[in-house]
């Protein structure tokens, strides 16, 4: 629903601010920052970080979430154990989805990977159903793609 010109300038723009800095803690808040005042209609965007088998919370905007995700469980985990995006369309239609905030609607979790393996997740949430497509896909790939290339993970 975003379109291209406005993702390529959020893109260009995160670029710019992760260039000056490899600190992952740094870059995930930016990050977080940039995509959640950029788009529209979001409630939720932030960070998991994969710790032996729980994603644990990291840099976040909006609402208080929750701390810890078993690998597997909800779209975080059913992310991060497969290593592949899930796109949502409507949360309540996906089996062991976790409602950390009952506004949330539809949801995109894209994997974040070091050296090949899953290191954490970007989640972006949204009270809009089916409020993701291809295109936020590709793009939010490619910020993560972004984040990953500049911060020392
Ligand atoms: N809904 C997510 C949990 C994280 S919050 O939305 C911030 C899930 O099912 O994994």
């Amino acid at each position: 629903m975003t379109t291209t010109p406005v993702y390529e300038l959020l893109l260009h723009q995160l670029e710019g601010l992760l260039s000056i800095e490899t600190n992952p803690v740094a870059n995930m808040a930016n990050t977080a920052a940039v995509l959640f005042n950029g788009l529209e209609n979001l409630n939720w965007a932030g960070f998991y970080i994969l710790q032996t088998d729980t994603l644990v919370l990291g840099p976040f905007q909006g609402k208080p979430a929750c701390v810890r995700i078993a690998l597997g469980r909800g779209v975080c985990g059913t992310a991060a154990q497969t290593g592949q995006t899930q796109l949502v369309k409507n949360v309540h239609e996906f089996k062991g989805h976790i409602a950390c905030d009952s506004a949330s609607k539809s949801e995109i979790v894209i994997p974040i990977f070091k050296d090949g393996k899953v290191w954490g997740v970007l989640d972006i949430d949204s009270p809009v159903l089916a409020r993701f497509d291809e295109t936020d896909r590709e793009f939010l790939e490619k910020a993560v793609r972004i984040f990953e290339t500049k911060s020392a993970l």
